[in-house]
């Protein structure tokens, strides 16, 4: 176990949080999801969900979303931005294993303030089904899954790979989903419609290394009306490992997955206001289909010592 500290306005991009601690301290067991706090650009709190929570609820009107739950939360810190930045009380987080629920659990308990009282449902295993015995539903679900399975047979008991998920699943999948390897996202949405409250969405983090178009169907297949919320784009985290794995899948017939050189995509989002990214994001897409690269391309990128990045898109769900 290790802990982290983490300045709240830095990180969120806020001043004087008004519900969690100016300074949180964020305990880490050995197998959770490590947040880039060194390197705020590649951290997806920070620089994805962050933003698009405060946009959210901006394009809500500005009140309150009382109610919250992250399938897949890692540390924690995806459900400490949800209570400053959407104001939520209730909160449900999962994850796969125990020790990294109990301990994101712990962080969520001890760095809200103590005026601000925060209901906390969690349980470890598959998506959602970890909070099935509440019979509780949320105003809005988060979720950031991985997106590449593990080779079959490959323990993850062990493992801190949160880039990869766990085969083989035993639901049916629609083939595009399949093929775009966005199994999980897909699944969690299917989901989701029993957790959520009438009115509410479904946030999905996407590293869009695949057409937004595909990503805009993935939420259609799934029975949702879908729009994007922001494009925007990261630098690729723990890149030696997951760019081999997009450039062994696409091999395998999957995909094709697209990555860019991060200088690129830095000119490309220079101007681009995270607010009004939706509008543009198919125009963006357009003026960088000259300059990507597949994934065994950006792998040799890679190898040559290249720093590597991916847009990034953040899906929003609502029931038809
Ligand atoms: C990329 S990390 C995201 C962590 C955090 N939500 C964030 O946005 O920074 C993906 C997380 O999903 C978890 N995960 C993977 N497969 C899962 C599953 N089937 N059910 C629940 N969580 C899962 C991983 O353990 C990991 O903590």
């Amino acid at each position: 176990m290790t802990t982290i500290d983490v300045p709240t306005e830095a990180y969120l991009g806020v001043t004087h949080p008004k519900r969690i601690k100016p300074h949180l301290s964020i305990a880490l067991s050995n197998r959770s999801y490590l947040p880039r706090v060194d390197d705020l650009q590649s951290d997806w709190v920070a620089h994805v969900a962050a933003p698009a929570f405060a946009l959210y609820r901006r394009r809500k009107g500005g009140a309150r979303i009382d109610s919250f739950c992250s399938i897949g939360t890692g540390s924690g810190l995806d459900v400490l931005a949800a209570i400053e930045l959407l104001g939520a009380q209730r909160v449900g987080l999962t994850d796969l294993h125990e020790d990294v629920v109990a301990t994101a659990a712990g962080n969520v308990a001890s760095n809200h303030l103590p005026s601000r009282p925060v209901t906390i449902e969690y349980g470890h295993g598959d998506l959602l089904a970890p909070l099935g015995n509440y019979n509780s539903r949320y105003a809005l679900i988060y979720e950031n899954l991985p997106n590449v399975p593990l080779p079959d047979g490959a323990g993850i008991a062990n493992g801190r790979k949160s880039s990869t998920h766990v085969p083989p699943r035993v639901e049916r999948l629609p083939e595009l989903v399949k093929r775009q390897m966005l199994d999980l996202h897909y699944l969690a949405l299917v989901q989701a419609k029993s957790f959520l409250l009438p009115g509410g969405a479904v946030l999905s983090t996407l590293g869009a290394r695949v057409p937004l178009e595909v990503l805009l169907s993935l939420a259609k297949l799934a029975g949702y009306s879908p729009s994007l919320l922001t494009y925007t784009w990261k630098v690729q985290a723990v890149p030696d490992e997951v760019i081999p794995d997009h450039a062994q899948k696409q091999k395998e017939g999957f995909g094709p997955f697209h990555f860019y050189l991060a200088e690129t995509l830095e000119k490309a989002f220079a101007s681009v206001d995270p607010a009004k990214s939706r509008t543009d994001a198919t125009e963006i897409e357009r003026s960088l289909q000259a300059v990507r690269l597949d994934a065994s391309a950006a792998n040799e990128a890679l190898q040559r010592g290249a720093r590597i990045g991916h847009t990034v898109a953040v899906l929003q769900s609502e029931l038809r």
